[in-house]
């Protein structure tokens, strides 16, 4: 084989691993970056997931995995150290309604979701409510 064919097959080669390889972990990187949260749903068993798992699968996202915000091609606020997340029902109107660049989860969560997320966003990250919604707080919020 001529140095140049030789050079063919390992490029053939590395494109082929490139493609197994790389195609699955760039498809979730895509998916876990995208700014629209449907994706993510329906998954097995999302009815079930805590607070915990529903601020990881879908807020931090935007606002990031501490809480802290982001700016760049949109403005995410932060949620650590935010006195605004003293009043709860703000907070769980916001998750269940949206405003602005954030996009309502009502249709999404259950009322004990939206309590638990809220709680966990306001127990967390410098954040230190202990008045805690229950389900049935979220569900008299909802229209
Ligand atoms: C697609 C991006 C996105 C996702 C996902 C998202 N948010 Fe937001 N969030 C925003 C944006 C943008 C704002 C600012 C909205 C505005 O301008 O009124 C915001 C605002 C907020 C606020 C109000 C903050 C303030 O200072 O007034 C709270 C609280 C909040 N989000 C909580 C959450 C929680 C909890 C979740 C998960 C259930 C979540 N967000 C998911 C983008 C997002």
């Amino acid at each position: 084989m001529k140095p140049l064919h030789v050079l063919t097959v390992a490029v053939v080669a590395a494109v082929a691993a490139l493609a197994w390889v790389g195609v699955p972990s760039l498809g979730s990187q895509a998916r876990a970056q995208s700014s629209d949260a449907t994706p993510l749903y329906p998954q097995a068993g999302f009815g079930t997931a805590n607070g915990e798992v529903v601020y990881h699968a879908i807020c931090q996202g935007c606002h990031m995995p501490e809480g802290q915000g982001a700016k760049g091609a949109g403005e995410y606020p932060q949620l650590a150290g935010n006195p605004k997340l003293a009043a709860a029902t703000y907070v769980a109107m916001m998750v269940l309604d949206g405003h602005g660049g954030m996009p309502g989860f009502g249709k999404m969560l259950n009322d004990k979701q939206v309590a638990e997320v809220v709680q966990y966003v306001r127990t967390h990250n410098g954040n230190n409510y202990s008045d805690a919604l229950t389900p049935e707080d979220v569900h008299s919020l909802r229209h």
